[in-house]
């Protein structure tokens, strides 16, 4: 699955030699962050910026992300999680924004974008303590993307969702020995 050859994008921080001024998902709102603000708000450590890149055109930008530090409010998590958790605001890692440019939606790279965030919470959470990654979506259509992939609902914010890191690790886990299992056969 990670084979090089069949790899279709990179994933990189944001720098100023890509195009951003093509990029459209359809949301304004998305498209004008990336724009005006996703650089120097990565630059001065308020989101980072992730961007995919596919080889066959290297500059152009077809998808991105954005991560922070963040928190969970106790009283927002479902009562069957607030079990044995401290009461004050618990750790997380943000992702904020996450949009695929309109010419390459379907193929897969959303999905991509969400796996390579959370591999990024995955590293941060082996030095800081993340109980969480959270996201807010932009709608209800988007919030579907999201539960896709079993992110749980907020009981108090309809368009946020959480997915706790021991059910990042566990999936995390699960297919890297399916690409083991892969390698040998
Ligand atoms: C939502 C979005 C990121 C999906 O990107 P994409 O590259 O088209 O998605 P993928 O091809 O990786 O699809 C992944 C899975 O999610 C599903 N999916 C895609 N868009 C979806 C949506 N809006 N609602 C529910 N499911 C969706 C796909 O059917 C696919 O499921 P499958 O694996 O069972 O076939 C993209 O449509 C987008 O940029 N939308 C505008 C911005 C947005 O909504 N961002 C999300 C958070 S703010």
């Amino acid at each position: 699955m990670d084979n090089e050859a069949e790899k279709r994008w990179n994933f990189v921080p944001i720098h100023q030699k890509y195009q951003r001024e093509y990029f459209d998902c359809g949301y304004p709102v998305l498209n004008d962050y990336l724009k005006k603000y996703a650089r120097q708000n990565h630059e001065k450590g308020i989101a980072k910026t992730f961007i995919a890149i596919s080889q066959s055109e290297p500059l152009k930008i077809e998808g991105y992300y954005t991560v922070s530090a963040s928190v969970i409010e106790f009283d927002s998590l479902p009562k069957s999680y607030q079990k044995g958790m401290p009461t004050y605001p618990i750790p997380a890692l943000l992702i904020g924004k996450l949009a695929v440019d309109n010419s390459v939606k379907g193929q897969g790279l959303g999905g991509e974008l969400l796996v390579d965030a959370l591999f990024r919470a995955v590293k941060a959470s082996q030095e800081i303590g993340i109980f969480a990654v959270r996201v807010d979506a932009i709608d209800l259509r988007a919030k579907e993307f999201y539960l896709k992939y079993e992110f749980i609902p907020f009981q108090d914010q309809p368009l946020s969702l959480f997915l706790p890191m021991k059910t990042i690790f566990r999936e995390f886990i699960q297919f890297l020995f399916s690409d083991k299992r892969e390698e040998k056969s």
